[in-house]
């Protein structure tokens, strides 16, 4: 299995291209699902989830090809069978997305029940509410949700809580469905709004995407179409972490900064010079680094998915930091791998506190999911001698070659197979 070593202490300087949007693609290409006609995607990153996207598509029957070059042909003009096997959906949960395409389209679903993960519980409980409320009858057996209909028609849903895959399927679902459906308390994530343009190009009537409330009018068919999937704010956020806690100086291109607002604000509080341009960001780290709070709620305000890496920012802080997150009951167990690390972080419940100014120091540790992974790397670029990262596979689901970025702003970091 792959480990990534890094030897910290390099400032990292230079220009790095940001990739399309993992969490703007994974749905982009399951949206292929709802029509014959074939559906062109660029930008797409070469990443492990979007391979473990095209897998599922092929396991169904369609034609998937996703290349190197950011470009992906799908076409589902058959699909042979209409199921989300549990091998797929524990290695990756977003393929509970193809619930609302199958549904609206071929009338029946069964996709594996995701369960608990490393960052806590991800019930699908809305999104399943959801289809029920536009028709479908939906069973839990042997671990599967089992959905058929005679037909979706639209109806009015609440969300009780905001989520983001849960918007995107009901989304999806409901540009097939008879009549009007109304989200309310959608997800307002730059991703959903990338879903809801792209399926505009398709043909779909919908409206209100950015707000709480999502208003889609169902048409009968969609086509296929072109469509450019958005950079990804996550990746283009880590990058502009690790310019901070390196103490360096690097031009983020290829990105929208106005989907990082709130991390870039941040960013600043702690003392970096940020400068921002139409579609790249400038970042120069600066000592110190102020210890600044931060809770994640969902876009437009901090991301739960810069937690992580936020994190590890703040155990270089001039003082203590109170990092609370709200969206995941269980998202800290990159904080236990920092602490051998020589961190000094307390939990309590969904509140960190991170004592800053601590030495840390190279170690070997342990990747448990995608974003903890990234923090690992980002502490291990500060660390004092050498870091091993094991179970690099996390990082491969959500980012395209970050050694090799990494290393092109000087960084001392290899892939060891
Ligand atoms: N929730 C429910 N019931 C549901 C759905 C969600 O209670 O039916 C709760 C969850 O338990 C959680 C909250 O709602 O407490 C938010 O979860 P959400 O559904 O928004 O998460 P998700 O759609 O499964 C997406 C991203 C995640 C990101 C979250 C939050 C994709 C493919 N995944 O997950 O990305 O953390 O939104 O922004 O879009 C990542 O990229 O590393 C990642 C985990």
């Amino acid at each position: 299995m792959d480990k990534i070593r890094v030897v910290g202490g390099i400032p990292l300087s230079g220009r790095v291209e940001i990739s399309g949007a993992k969490n703007a693609a994974l749905p982009a290409m399951v949206a292929s699902l709802l029509t014959a006609d074939t559906v062109n995607l660029e930008n797409i990153p070469y990443v492990r989830d979007v391979l473990t996207t095209r897998s599922l598509l092929q396991d169904m029957g369609a034609e998937a090809e996703v290349r190197e070059d950011g470009t992906a042909t799908l076409k589902a003009g058959e699909v042979q069978s209409c199921e989300a096997p549990y091998e797929l959906v524990k290695t990756m949960r977003a393929a509970i997305l193809v619930l609302g395409p199958l549904v609206a389209r071929f009338k029946k679903a069964r996709v594996s029940l995701p369960g608990g993960c490393a960052i806590g519980a991800r019930p699908v409980n809305l999104h399943i509410m959801g289809l029920e409320r536009m028709g479908a009858k939906c069973d839990i057996v042997h671990g599967y949700v089992e959905a058929s209909t005679s037909g979706l028609h639209g109806a009015y849903i609440l969300l009780e809580t905001v989520t983001v895959t849960g918007t995107e399927n009901l989304m999806m679902a409901a540009a097939l469905a008879e009549g009007e459906t109304v989200l309310d308390n959608a997800a307002c994530e730059p991703e959903v709004s990338d879903l809801a343009a792209l399926l505009r190009g398709m043909g779909a009537h919908i409206e209100g995407d950015g707000t709480r409330t999502i208003r889609i009018h169902g048409v009968k068919k969609l086509h296929g179409c072109r469509y450019r999937i958005i950079p990804d704010r996550i990746e283009a956020g880590t990058f502009a972490i690790a310019a901070a806690i390196t103490r360096g100086d690097v031009e983020v291109c290829d990105c929208n900064p106005r989907h990082l607002t709130a991390v870039l604000t941040q960013l600043s509080q702690t003392g970096a010079k940020v400068t921002i341009g139409p579609d790249s960001f400038h970042v120069q780290g600066r000592d110190p680094i102020t210890s600044k709070n931060v809770t994640t709620y969902p876009y437009p305000a901090f991301p739960t998915d810069m937690q992580a890496q936020y994190m590890a920012l703040m155990t270089q802080g001039d003082g203590s930091a109170v990092i609370t997150e709200t969206i995941f009951e269980n998202r800290f167990m990159h904080a236990l791998e920092l602490i051998r690390m020589g961190a000094d972080i307390t939990i309590d419940g969904r509140q960190a506190l991170v004592r800053g100014g601590q030495p840390l120091t190279g170690a070997r540790v342990l990747a448990s999911d995608l974003r903890a992974s990234a923090s690992l790397v980002l502490a291990g670029l500060v660390a004092n001698g050498e870091t091993w990262i094991d179970r690099v596979y996390h990082l491969d689901r959500g980012y395209h070659k970050i050694e090799e970025k990494m290393a092109r702003l000087g960084a001392n970091i290899e892939r060891v197979h």
